[in-house]
């Protein structure tokens, strides 16, 4: 009886929380329903406290994250977000490999590649902190995701008309924007906490 109300709270919570509102501007309501049950499996993934700082996010914010969700179709119930993060290096020097041998195929494969890259198990939002998850700080995930997954798909045409130079400057404006996300949402990787 217990455990049937708390899953009705979860799902009436849920329900709230990726309501109409937030659904309503999108063009495709057939990609926003499975983009919706995605968020909605994440969520479950959460542990409450967690829960608790997403339910208070704005329909903005939730609008903006279902917008970065729904550009992406491989997912994950098993992997991290590091280990997204790993792979997502590995595309982005493949493009540069692509850009510097003038091979147009490798470029824009792996572009295309990067800006559909893994969401991790439970999506972003467990790995970013608790401090982070308000409306100001995922604010700015919109703008990181559309300098690195925009400008990968305008690489990906720009190499695939041949124009190099082009490719390149999408690729210093790439990077731009995985440097100004971990500004924001990471500390130095791999500190040893028994150093003085
Ligand atoms: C949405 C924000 C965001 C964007 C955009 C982003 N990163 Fe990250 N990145 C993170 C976060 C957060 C971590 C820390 C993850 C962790 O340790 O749990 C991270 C960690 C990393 C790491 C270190 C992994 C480790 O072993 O500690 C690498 C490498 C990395 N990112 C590469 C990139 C590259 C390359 C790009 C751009 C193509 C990029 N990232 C774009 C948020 C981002």
């Amino acid at each position: 009886m217990k455990k049937s109300l708390q899953k009705l709270t979860f799902i009436l919570m849920t329900g709230a929380l990726f309501s109409s509102t937030a659904i309503a501007a999108e063009p495709d309501p057939a990609r926003m329903k499975e983009v919706k049950k995605i968020m909605m499996h994440q969520m479950s993934m959460m542990k409450p406290e967690l829960q608790k700082k997403v339910k208070t996010l704005s329909p903005k914010t939730q609008k903006a994250l279902m917008k970065i969700l729904s550009q992406h179709t491989r997912y994950s119930d098993e992997i991290t977000l590091r280990q997204v993060m790993h792979e997502v290096l590995s595309d982005y020097q493949s493009i540069a490999a692509g850009i510097m041998t003038d091979n147009p195929v490798q470029a824009a494969a792996s572009a295309r590649r990067l800006a559909n890259h893994r969401i991790p198990a439970g999506g972003l939002l467990p790995y970013l902190g608790l401090d982070n998850i308000n409306d100001t700080k995922l604010a700015v995930l919109g703008t990181f995701n559309d300098s690195v997954e925009g400008e990968s798909l305008k690489l990906a045409k720009a190499a695939e008309s041949g124009d190099m130079g082009a490719a390149a400057i999408h690729f210093g404006k790439i990077s731009s924007g995985c440097i100004a996300c971990h500004k924001v949402f990471r500390s130095k990787p791999g500190v040893s906490d028994l150093l003085r």
